[in-house]
């Protein structure tokens, strides 16, 4: 039912338009009903800055409890959307469909202004990126086994997205903050259908070519084709990242100006990829730390059509499969405006550039 969710302790009569109700009664909403904003203000302390997880492209994320005891991640959508009501809860519809153990659960959303929110499970360890990555070193320790089951475990949440759902969903935006790890580190994906909430809103995508990612595929950064490939594409750069322990978006650990994907390249082409190793695993198993690293740079290959599909993916990683390394071709990625003017000054790079606008699209040379 609508009516409780709208001031439900209020006696004023809430006054409403009428297609919120019928629209939502009509909908077999599972487990994911509408939230008051009132209700998400008392759930996060009125979104006290203590409770502040993080911003990104679409608003910011608090973490709250809801009156059940509930913990649970509220994500203000600040982004400016002309999108209706009617259109975002039939997304929010679809959404709430959408369901699997490793992706985070939906557990509600808010249309009250001033802004909209999604309500979401709250993940106890934060995400990939905060425990590996980031700059703030935590004390988790990640082992190889915690390791290699986060990736074989997104693998999984991503397959079941691109290839059982439909109709399917591409991400489009993979990468290490939106994989969350549970209290037992167990991943699941956030952020999953983000995109087709706001429909007629750009800025969220362009930002990112505009800036920073290491994870988008070359296809995807010239603007053009959004595919599974671009999906399987960022999926491999994070298993590098996870096993690394380094961000993408940094320079390597070798303090050379040398792009990740290039570095990895590179190591992979002198039969030295062990290197890439995060030095604080001090035990791992050799040929399977190494067949997952060529997992993933088979998804990184720079042609599309050359990258397996999420499924073939998971049987990779979970099978001792002997890959066809005759078939493995070089990645593909492109550079932000800092990282080109950075490759400039020097010359040894074995990369070559073709310069489109804002956006430099790299390849690596094969020897
Ligand atoms: N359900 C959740 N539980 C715990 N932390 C979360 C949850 N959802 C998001 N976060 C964290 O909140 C922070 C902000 O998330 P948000 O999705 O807004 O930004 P982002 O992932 O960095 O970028 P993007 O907008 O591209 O997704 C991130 O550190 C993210 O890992
Ligand atoms: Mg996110």
């Amino acid at each position: 039912m609508v009516c409780a969710c709208f001031g439900a302790s209020s006696t004023k009569k809430e006054i409403r338009p009428s297609y919120i109700s019928s629209e939502i009664d009509g909908y077999p909403l599972a487990d994911v009903r509408p939230f008051s904003d009132k209700e998400l203000r008392l759930a996060t302390d009125n979104y006290h800055l203590s409770n502040k997880i993080g911003r990104g492209g679409f608003g910011t994320v608090y973490k709250g409890t809801l009156k059940d005891g509930r913990r649970v991640a509220v994500k203000t959508l600040s982004v400016g959307s002309k999108q209706g009501v009617r259109e975002f809860l039939t997304e929010i519809k679809t959404l709430s469909t959408v369901k699997h153990p490793n992706l985070v659960k939906l557990i509600g959303f808010c249309i009250q202004a001033p802004n909209r929110a999604l309500v979401y499970q709250y993940m106890e360890n934060g995400s990939i990126y905060s425990a590996l990555l980031g700059t703030k070193k935590t004390n988790i320790k990640l082992d190889w086994q915690k390791r290699s089951a986060i990736c074989l475990d997104t693998a999984k949440g991503l397959a079941y997205l691109h290839e059982e759902l439909v109709p399917h969903i591409v991400h489009r935006d993979i990468k290490a903050s939106n994989v969350l790890l549970d209290r037992d580190f167990k991943p699941k994906i956030g952020d999953f259908g983000l995109a087709k909430l706001f429909p007629d809103d750009i800025t969220h995508i362009s930002t990112r070519i505009a800036g920073t990612s290491g994870y988008l595929a070359p296809e995807y950064a010239l603007g053009g084709q959004l595919t599974k490939k671009a999906d399987v594409f960022s999926f491999g750069v994070l298993i590098l990242e996870i096993i690394s322990g380094t961000s993408s978006a940094r320079t390597n650990r070798t303090g050379s100006h040398k792009l990740f994907l290039e570095w990895a390249w590179e190591l992979y082409e002198e039969g030295k990829l062990l290197e890439l190793v995060d030095p604080d695993m001090k035990e791992y198993p050799e040929k399977e730390v190494t067949r997952y690293m060529k997992v993933a740079l088979f998804c990184t290959q720079s042609a599309a059509s050359r990258r397996p599909l999420m499924t073939q993916v998971v049987d990779m990683l979970s099978k001792e499969i002997q890959l066809n390394e005759k078939e493995l071709t070089a990645p593909g990625f492109f550079m932000d405006a800092i990282q080109f003017s950075q490759k400039k000054s020097y010359p040894d790079s074995s990369i070559s550039q073709i310069r489109d606008g804002h956006v430099s699209i790299t390849m690596v040379n094969p020897r």
